[in-house]
């Protein structure tokens, strides 16, 4: 099947289970209008999130790389009452559409944009540790340091998702200088050896194309 099947199953898929979401059609016209590039999760990716943050029961989510806040709103409507979700951009600009697009969905009081290098960051979150649910979607260059640094801040029984993982099997290209291939096939190394984490990896295909994510617990 070609990507053009991916698509159109995908839209199926969204319009038999996600039903209309008027606020999530603003957050991506808000993220076209501020010129943000279309490179959120997709519509049933965002879902999936969603559901796995409330099966693992998440009060405290860690997103890293924001963009325009799509799947930041998916995760952050899985919280509790109390919960709360933090999430870095090194980009001012995504995080301001961000702020706006989540404050229209009504999650401005459980939803932190925090901008700078995820990296820096990441390094002063200390006292906020630990969280239930990280999902690592920025620089792929930087996922392992990434991955790191989450295990660092959450629980025994933590779930670490990671996204692009595939990259349309570019992946398996051991000879690439792609900074990105080369960046995610750093992570799975570092999978491979990582004693705290349990994890795996899916392949996805829809309107996003080819691509899938990493999902780890961290072990009690
Ligand atoms: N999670 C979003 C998509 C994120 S796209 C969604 O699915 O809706 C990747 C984002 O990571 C971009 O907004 C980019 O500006 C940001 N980013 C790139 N490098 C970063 C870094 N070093 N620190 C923090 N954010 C970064
Ligand atoms: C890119 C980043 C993403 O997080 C994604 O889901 C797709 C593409 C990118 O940087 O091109
Ligand atoms: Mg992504």
């Amino acid at each position: 099947m070609t990507d053009r099947g991916w698509e159109a199953v995908d839209a199926y898929i969204a319009g038999q289970l996600l039903g209309p979401d008027p606020v999530l059609d603003a957050a991506l016209k808000g993220n076209a209008e501020g010129g943000l590039p279309a490179i959120d999760v997709s519509a049933a990716q965002g879902k999936m999130l969603h559901l796995l943050a409330r099966i693992s029961g998440a009060r405290h989510i860690l997103e890293v790389g924001t963009l325009g806040g799509f799947s930041t709103i998916w995760l952050a409507r899985a919280l509790p009452e109390g919960g709360r979700l933090v999430t870095l951009e090194i980009s001012p600009t995504h995080a301001e559409v961000a702020r706006a697009n989540i404050a229209h969905a009504g999650l401005a009081e459980k939803v932190e944009v925090r901008v700078g290098p995820a990296l820096e960051s990441l390094k002063t979150m200390g006292d906020e540790a630990p969280f239930d649910l990280v999902f690592i979607d920025a620089d792929k260059e930087n996922n392992a340091n990434y991955v790191q640094a989450a295990i660092g801040l959450s629980r025994p029984g933590a779930l670490i998702l990671v996204d692009n993982v595939v990259r349309g099997g570019g992946v398996i290209d051991a000879a690439s200088t792609e900074p990105r291939i080369v960046g995610t096939r750093k992570l799975f190394e570092m999978l491979q050896a990582e004693e705290r984490l349990e994890a795996t990896a899916i392949q996805t295909v829809g309107a996003k194309g080819w691509d899938g994510f990493v999902m780890a617990v961290v072990k009690g």
